[in-house]
């Protein structure tokens, strides 16, 4: 949705368009004796009903209103009793440092504690990845690298870990985390999910027992209540077409995990379920997650969320009494909060949205505000102020860095890779890219490519963990690479995106830029290991054949060290697929159990320990009547050679699968290979086809290539068998 510079623009038309009425009664005395709300020996409940009891409806009304920061100051807080102030993705003060967020948020409560209750306002952010508007913060995996982990103690210490550095800058309520359950990888928030799978988003709803449990407590939100990555084709808010059972089988869990974890307060999503905008569903937000679930925090929209109820541009005061009528506590109205004011009152005056409503929003605001201390310190907490990308935190997240990578394709366990010896090639547009690492909602809502926050890059983790006789050249574009290397390693993926701008709905392969690189790497015929920086899975079925190795490392964040412990084997990868991997763009919607044939499950992913798991193609493949063409080239040194194959059909059947034999006499090992599983026993040496290109059509030719060693000389195999007759 909008962001800080729509949102000026939207604010010098609404403050030029409406005159102030006379929206707050008279002053009173400036503080109030201490009354009971303001005894924290007493109950909350008791408190909030005493605070209650002594508010003007002007003072609930502000209580249930969130303007974004860049459009609302301190005198207007006090004047219009507002409550609450959020920062949009990026909106931040200037400098953007943890003392510059603390002294905004304390000018912002000052204007809050200058009314006559003095009721401390509370601060909303999108801390959904560390604390990530603020620079210098620990930048964390996004969620769908952490459900790679299927680690919930984890996710746990990260929540814990960005709770401190949330309120080492001032504020106090997170918009996390995302609990979305997203069935379609075209989705431009994939990222932002844990898990297609309900049962692994429902079990890292730990972060918000580390959000809000943590010493440095903060408020937590499970967003976006419900079905938001359940749209039709994956768009971002669109329509959820489900039926109940099975929204409540797909996308309720982890919403009841999340309330059983006490979460504080629960975003409504912009998306529809079956035609009707979520903004506006009294069933499913005050029957379903307020009686049924029993969740007593409070509901917040999404960034002028209530303007899409009737399809129109704005609000109007129906859309109003719709949504707080739905159970909508707390209104986030970044840009036009003073008319939305006006047209709230209007409609509790005319009768529109009773007063008990008012005050049932109230009570469930209020409540968050006495449990969460801000009565006692309303201001921030500077204590923490050390903790903002902590070297603790920046460990804790290269642990989530590795403990996230997920080893898709290992080719003749290509990797571990040696640390020391010979010469190692870095390329891709990702592999010195800190901005591209961390994706979206960094520094600014979109995020973007470069040299954006502190951290270290995939390739800065490579040149540290190598040793010191082990050269790494970099080279974005792969210019430079020759088979002098004993590998390349090619960092591709995706650019940073938030939102709708990250919806898919063409092709979801790799780009040209990727492509071109990975060529160049592949013309030289060294192996080649690609480490995907993505939000989500993408359509690599054509190319990963001509890969030797395959991680994907999603959207690590800062800590791109956390890359090259698994590509070195100080850590071997742990990780497994938290989404299905298509084959072809063309299956999205796909998902674990639905039928269709991935490229890789959910839950793949292999380790070091042993080798492929993948079932290996038949051991003994049928004699074929057609023959056969092999061309055999090498490319030698001293004791070692590089070997380009390609066989050809030349038959009338197809050969599936098919299994390429011959033989060393001088003592030559394979030891590693591409595009093929090239496996040898004594002499005796086998290539056969990869799990995604075991057969040969007619006419068709698969190239392949391997590393071996030999003992001073190496003469050519004598002959070469496929699948049983001699090829020419
Ligand atoms: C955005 C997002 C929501 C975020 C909110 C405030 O549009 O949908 O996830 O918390 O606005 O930035």
């Amino acid at each position: 949705m909008k962001r800080a510079t729509t949102v000026r623009r939207a604010w010098t038309l609404a403050t030029t368009a409406i005159v102030l009425c006379g929206l707050v009664t008279a002053a009173r005395p400036a503080t109030a004796a201490a009354l009971p709300y303001q005894d924290p020996s007493l109950p909350v409940a008791d408190r909030v009903t005493d605070l209650l009891a002594r508010m003007s409806l002007d003072e609930k009304l502000g209580q249930m209103t969130q303007p974004e920061r860049a459009l609302v100051s301190a005198a207007q807080i006090t004047q219009y009793r507002i409550g609450s102030v959020l920062s949009g993705g990026g909106s931040a003060p200037s400098p953007n440092n943890p003392t510059g967020w603390a002294d905004m948020y304390d000018t912002f409560q000052r204007g809050a504690m200058a009314t006559p209750l003095q009721i401390p306002m509370i601060y909303g952010i999108d801390a959904v990845h560390g604390n990530n508007n603020v620079y210098g913060a620990t930048i964390f995996p996004h969620n769908i690298g952490l459900g790679a982990t299927r680690d919930p103690d984890l996710v746990q210490r990260i929540g814990v870990a960005t709770a401190e550095e949330v309120r080492g800058s001032g504020q106090d309520w997170t918009f996390a985390p995302c609990v979305c359950v997203a069935r379609n990888d075209r989705w431009g928030r994939t990222y932002e999910s844990f898990s297609e799978n309900p049962a692994l988003v429902s079990e890292l709803t730990s972060v918000i027992t580390g959000l809000q449990g943590a010493p440095a407590r903060i408020l937590a939100t499970a967003k976006h209540y419900v079905g938001d990555g359940g749209t039709t084709g994956g768009v971002d808010q669109g329509n959820t077409q489900l039926s109940e059972a099975d929204l409540r089988a797909i996308h309720l869990p982890p919403f009841r995990a999340a309330v059983q974890r006490g979460v504080g307060s629960v975003m409504i999503s912009f998306s529809s379920w079956n035609g009707q905008k979520l903004h506006g569903h009294r069933y499913l937000i005050t029957d379903v997650l307020k009686g049924e679930l029993g969740f007593t925090g409070f509901t917040v929209s999404d960034w002028a969320g209530i303007d899409q109820i009737d399809g129109q541009p704005g609000f109007t005061q129906a859309e109003i009494a719709t949504a707080v009528n739905a159970g909508l506590d707390m209104i986030m109205v970044p840009n036009d909060w003073q008319l939305f004011l006006t047209r709230l009152k209007s409609a509790v005056q005319a009768g529109q949205i009773p007063l008990s409503r008012v005050d049932d929003a109230n009570r469930r605001i209020l409540t968050k505000k006495f449990e969460y201390g801000l009565f006692e310190q309303p201001y921030a907490d500077r204590s923490y102020a050390s903790t903002v990308g902590s070297a603790a935190h920046r460990a804790l997240a290269r642990e989530a860095v590795r403990k996230s990578q997920v080893l898709l394709k290992n080719a003749n366990n290509v990797l571990p890779l040696a640390k020391s010896g010979g010469k190692l090639f870095v390329a891709g547009k990702s592999a010195d890219n800190i901005g591209n690492q961390a994706g979206g909602w960094t520094l600014s809502w979109q995020g973007s490519s470069g040299n954006t926050v502190p951290g270290t890059t995939v390739l800065q983790g490579i040149r540290d963990a190598v040793g010191s006789g082990t050269t790494v050249t970099y080279s974005r574009d792969g210019t430079g690479i020759d088979s002098s290397y004993r590998a390349a390693i090619a960092v591709v993926g995706e650019t940073p995106y938030a939102e709708g701008q990250g919806d898919r709905t063409g092709v979801m392969g790799l780009d040209s830029t990727d492509l071109s690189t990975l060529d160049r790497l592949r013309a030289a015929g060294v192996p080649v290991v690609v480490v995907l920086v993505s939000g989500r899975p993408l359509d690599i079925a054509a190319q990963v054949g001509n890969w030797n190795a395959l991680l994907a490392a999603w959207l690590p964040g800062s800590e791109g060290a956390g890359v090259a412990d698994v590509l070195f084997g100080d850590h071997a990868p742990t990780g497994k697929l938290p989404m299905t991997w298509m084959q072809s763009a063309s299956q999205q919607p796909i998902n674990d159990g639905d039928g269709k044939a991935p490229l890789y499950a959910y839950g793949h992913g292999l380790t070091y320990s042993g080798t492929d798991p993948d079932p290996d193609p038949d051991p003994d493949p049928d004699p074929v009547p057609s023959s056969c063409k092999v061309t055999y080239t090498t490319n030698d040194w001293n004791n070692g050679f590089t070997a380009n194959v390609s066989l050809t059909n030349t038959g009338t059947a197809a050969v599936n699968p098919w299994a390429l034999t011959w033989s060393y006499t001088a003592g030559q090992k394979v030891t590693q290979a591409w595009s093929a599983r090239v496996t040898q026993s004594g002499t005796a040496v086998t290539a056969a086809g990869e799990s995604w290109n075991p057969g040969l059509a007619p006419g068709a030719t698969v190239t392949f290539g391997f590393n071996a060693s030999h003992t001073g000389t190496n003469p050519r195999p004598a002959a070469f068998t496929l699948n049983g007759s001699v090829c020419a």
